[in-house]
């Protein structure tokens, strides 16, 4: 297949294209900075060359968005809205331009749709959208919308030869560099890996094989469209997530944080406390449905099998 990664080049392009390039499959990556073979300048806004590379594909992964790992400033919340709706925008209409338009086109989302909530597990059909919780930052919202106005894109888009399936993605662990894997594996080897503010948030996550499965399962199942959540079964509190990465990385201790020093922290970091203290407890409804078994359903496995290839790769 020929299948082109929008906005490829970061943590989950490189999951993508490491698996599918192993496959023998032709990938070509869309980048605003393309350095490497496969990858084809454009600038994620407007139309240009770029749209010959879609006419004839397979396949459309759109994954092109600044990067959520910030502070959430006006600036970077602006940017991350304009970035996600003006590159799915844009896409779509490649796609509609196109004399043969894609099978299938593949837009990233984010878990981070669904509501605040420790009570019940989010699915597709009676998960809860965010945005209205009481007792969160106001701000938090705004990741809410963002994910909204990305799948209004794909929604609106005029493609009426291509299918459209909203990716739903939990954090996509994998042993790559930069990744959240790495970041966390770095904070529990400083100790740092207690519970955040209590640590009774869930934590969604799903591991890199099943989130390639997952995306090719999508793509081969014709009756498939709209959102699917992609997410391991079985999300658990951050406090017991953090406790098993702990294991798996031998380390015996980590020091709990308050909500204060995690704002600390997140400040130090230049990241933002959301990405912590946000419950995100979301499963996979309608790939459960649809018959999709997982490699990896529980964390401590997946964690113990993630470090290991950590292990072996440094
Ligand atoms: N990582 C996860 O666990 C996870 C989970 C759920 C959802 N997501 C979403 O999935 C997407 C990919 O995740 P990732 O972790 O691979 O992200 P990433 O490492 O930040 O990569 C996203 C790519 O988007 C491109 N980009 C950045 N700013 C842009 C802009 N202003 N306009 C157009 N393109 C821009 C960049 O490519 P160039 O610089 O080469 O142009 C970058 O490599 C993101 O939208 C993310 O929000 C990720």
């Amino acid at each position: 297949m020929k299948i082109v990664i929008p906005g490829g080049t970061g943590q989950v392009g490189t999951v993508l294209g490491r698996a599918w390039t192993a496959a023998g499959h032709e990938v070509v990556v869309l980048s605003r900075r393309p350095e490497r073979r496969g990858e084809v300048p454009w600038d994620g806004r407007t139309p240009g060359d770029w749209f010959k590379e879609i006419d004839g594909s397979d396949m459309v992964v759109n994954l092109a968005g600044r990067s959520v790992n910030c502070r959430y400033t006006p600036t970077n919340l602006r940017a991350m809205m304009d970035s996600r709706v003006h590159s799915a925008r844009v896409v779509g209409e490649a796609i509609a331009a196109a004399a043969e338009p894609p099978r299938v086109w593949l837009q990233m989302s984010t878990a981070t749709v669904y509501a605040h909530r420790f009570d019940a597990p989010h699915d597709e059909a009676t998960g809860v959208v965010g945005g209205r919780e009481a007792g969160v930052p106001a701000y938090w919202s705004y990741s809410v919308e963002i994910a909204k106005a990305w799948e209004r894109e794909l929604e609106r888009a005029d493609t009426p030869h291509t299918r459209k399936v909203a990716l739903r993605s939990a954090m996509v662990m994998s042993p790559d560099r930069g990744g959240v894997l790495d970041v966390l594996l770095r904070l529990a080897r400083l100790g740092l890996g207690g519970p955040v503010a209590g640590g009774a948030q869930y934590v969604s996550w799903i591991h890199e094989r099943d989130f390639v499965r997952a995306v090719e399962f999508l793509a081969g199942r014709e009756d498939l469209t709209g959102p699917v959540n992609l997410a391991a079964p079985s999300p658990l509190p951050q406090r017991a997530f953090m406790r098993a990465l702990r294991q798996a990385r031998g380390v015996p201790v980590g020091l709990p944080a308050t909500r204060w020093m995690a704002e600390l922290g997140a400040l130090v970091l230049r990241s933002d406390t959301e990405l912590l203290l946000k419950s995100r407890r979301v499963v996979p409804g309608r790939l459960l449905d649809a018959g999709f078994t997982f490699d990896h359903p529980d964390w401590p496995e997946a964690a113990e099998d993630l470090v290991g290839r950590v292990r072996g790769a440094r």
